[in-house]
């Protein structure tokens, strides 16, 4: 849980220049290095010393194919507040729309961009723009993986449960992007996981062989059950997300069915939970369908307005160690 050998000098050399895409890519002592960066961070952003100029005269594409609320604003204030300058541009807005390929998009924003946070559809999508980009490139969420939630996500529960080995109950949809980048980034740190779903929505199978493979040299026990009374009852966090994930609308009512009344988070299921957990979700909520109003507003539990702020204070210290 701790930085082992390499020194805090030699991991903010090894993280310059560095794409983030799945976190897979990262070794344990770098998300821990990031971590503690964002800690630092945040308690100079709260002492009110917001401003660092680390990254003056630098500029961020922010590269978007879907909605973002808080993603978004948390890259675009950390730039500012770094001293870089952002761009916003959806795809509609490039000549991409008009058929250029993204091989060639990609080779442009090298030349005239530091860092690309790209939010997309397929993760194929990043994949090829890191392939072609010689800057570093950050997965602002895809399909399979949404790894500065993650990272927020795990920040987050050291900074209000303590640094220790906590257990999480992540409950809905296992085949999510926040569902497998918390896998991926727990089973790095030695974090235990259970993930209660049904049947038909397990993690993706891609992931699940790496989580796995992390496991064995971390220690962390990962596991998927259906039954999501099992999955609460020792956990210190429980985690939720959407049951309808963009791109997937489509598939709402099949989703709904599956999902409803059994996967919802509601006062009969926390009722089960140890009494000091904490709930949480990386927003935006569905109230009334992965979580009532009676748990998500519930003040001695849930912590859904520090995660959400906190994604502030580590899109800073990500661009501070990539950029
Ligand atoms: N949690 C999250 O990524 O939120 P946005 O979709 O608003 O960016
Ligand atoms: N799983 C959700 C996360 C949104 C931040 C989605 O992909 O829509």
């Amino acid at each position: 849980m701790f930085l082992d050998t390499l020194t805090y000098g030699d991991l903010l050399m090894n993280l310059n220049g560095r794409d983030i895409l799945t976190l897979q890519e990262l070794s344990s002592s770098e998300i821990l290095a990031l971590i503690d960066k964002c800690f630092e961070l945040k308690r100079e952003w709260i002492e009110r010393k917001r401003c660092r100029k680390e990254l003056e005269g630098k500029s961020v594409l922010m590269f978007f194919e879907k909605p973002s609320t808080r993603t978004r604003l948390a890259f675009e204030v950390a730039a500012a507040s770094l001293g870089a300058h952002t761009i916003y541009a959806s795809t509609v807005d490039l000549q991409l729309a008009r058929g250029e390929t993204l091989s060639d998009t990609a080779r442009v924003f090298s030349k005239m961009v530091d860092c690309v946070v790209a939010r997309v559809k397929s993760h194929s999508t990043v994949e090829e723009l890191a392939k072609y980009c010689d800057i570093p490139v950050i997965n602002g969420l895809s399909d399979l993986h949404h790894p500065t939630q993650a990272l927020t996500d795990v920040f987050t529960m050291f900074e209000v449960k303590g640094r220790r080995r906590l257990k999480i109950a992540f409950i809905g949809d296992g085949g999510v992007n926040t569902c497998h980048s918390l896998m991926v980034c727990c089973s790095k740190l030695g974090l235990d996981m259970t993930i209660a779903c049904p049947p038909q929505f397990k993690p993706r199978d891609e992931v699940w062989r790496l989580v796995m493979k992390n496991c064995e040299s971390s220690g962390s026990k990962i596991e998927v059950i259906e039954d999501p009374v099992i999955a609460v009852r020792d956990a210190d966090v429980i985690y939720t997300d959407v049951f309808v994930s963009m791109g997937f609308e489509h598939e709402r009512e099949e989703r709904l069915r599956s999902f409803l009344p059994k996967y919802q988070i509601n006062k009969e299921l926390v009722s089960r939970a140890p009494e000091d957990y904490v709930f949480m979700h990386c927003l935006p909520a569905k109230r009334g369908e992965e979580v009532t109003d009676e748990v998500i507003d519930d003040p001695k539990h849930s912590i859904v307005w520090i995660q959400s702020e906190n994604k502030l204070h580590m899109a800073r210290a990500i661009l501070y160690m990539v950029v």
